[in-house]
C-alpha cells in the first residue's frame, strides 16, 4: 500500500505573526520543491489568518492545533471547524498530550472534538501515546487502545480515511529522547492492526500513521524507513526553517 508522507510542525504556543508568516513561505518553499509528499504546519490560532494568506497558492496545508465540537455558541476561548475553515485551515490536532496533560482533555473530550473537526469538513490528526510510567508498566498496548476505542467513537468508516493519526510517546515529546525507530514501528503496527480490526483492512492500509516526539534532522530517514511510519508530527524541530526543511526533504 501506496501512503502518501505527511510531515507536519507543530508550533505550539510560538512565533509572533511575522515569524510564522516568514517559517511557513519556507516550509511552502520546501513542500513545492518535493510534490510527492504532504507537508502540514499548525501555527498558533494568532497567526492562522495570515499564515493561509501568504501560502494560499502553494501546496502547504495549514492545520489548527486544536478544535472546539460545536460549530458555535458560548463557549469562551474556543475556536470552531467552522470558523477554522474559512480562514482556509484544512485540519486540526485532536488529542495532543499537552492537551491531555497540560490542559485535562480526556478521551471523551478529545472524540468530541475530532467529530467536531470531521463535521466541520477538517481532517483531524489524532494523537495519541504513552506515558512514561505506563510504557515501563507494560501497559502502553492498552492505554493506547483505550485512547483509540474512546477517541474514535462514531467515527464512521469514510470519516475515517479522512483521520491522520499520530503515535506521540509522551516521553519522547521535547526531551530530546525519540523512540528507537523498532519501538516506533512496534506501536504503528498495532495502531494499523487496530484499525483493521475496528474497520477494515483497506482502511487501515489507507490510514497515514505519523510518529511524533523529538523527531530531528538526524533521526527522520531512519524513521521513514519504517514500513508502517507515514510521516512525522515535528515541534521543536519545526521552529527552524533549515531543520524542518531538511526534514521534509527526508529520504
Ligand atoms: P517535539 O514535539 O518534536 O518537540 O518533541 C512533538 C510534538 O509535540 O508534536
Amino acid at each position: 500500500m501506496n501512503r502518501r508522507p505527511l510531515i507536519a510542525g507543530n508550533w505550539k504556543m510560538h512565533l509572533t505573526v511575522a515569524e510564522a508568516v516568514r517559517l511557513a513561505q519556507a516550509a511552502a518553499a520546501a513542500s513545492s520543491a518535493c510534490p510527492d509528499r504532504d507537508v502540514m504546519v499548525a501555527p498558533a490560532f494568532t497567526a492562522l489568518a495570515k499564515v493561509c494568506e501568504a501560502v494560499g497558492d502553494t501546496p502547504l496545508q495549514v492545520a489548527a492545533q486544536n478544535v472546539a465540537w460545536d460549530k458555535e455558541g458560548a463557549y469562551t476561548g474556543e475556536i470552531s471547524a467552522l470558523m477554522l475553515a474559512d480562514l482556509g485551515v484544512r485540519l486540526a490536532i485532536v488529542g495532543h498530550s499537552e492537551r491531555r496533560q497540560i490542559f485535562g482533555e480526556n478521551d471523551a473530550m478529545i472524540n468530541r472534538r475530532l467529530l467536531g473537526a470531521l463535521i466541520g469538513g477538517l481532517q483531524p490528526v489524532f494523537c495519541v501515546g504513552e506515558t512514561l510510567e505506563e510504557r515501563e508498566a507494560n501497559r502502553t498496548f492498552s492505554v493506547l487502545e483505550q485512547q483509540m476505542r474512546q477517541g474514535l467513537q462514531g467515527v464512521a468508516k469514510e470519516e475515517m480515511r479522512r483521520l491522520v493519526l499520530a503515535y506521540e510517546p509522551v516521553w519522547a515529546i521535547g526531551t530530546g529522547k525519540t523512540a528507537t525507530k523498532e519501538q516506533a514501528q512496534e506501536v504503528h503496527a498495532f495502531l494499523r492492526q487496530f484499525l483493521a480490526g475496528a474497520y477494515e483492512k483497506n482502511i487501515a492500509d489507507a490510514v497515514r500513521i505519523l510518529y511524533g516526539g523529538s523527531v530531528k534532522p538526524e533521526n527522520i530517514d531512519s524513521l521513514m524507513a519504517q514500513p508502517d511510519i507515514d510521516g512525522a508530527l515535528v515541534g521543536g524541530a519545526a521552529l527552524n526553517a533549515e531543520s524542518f526543511d531538511r526534514i521534509i526533504r527526508f529520504q
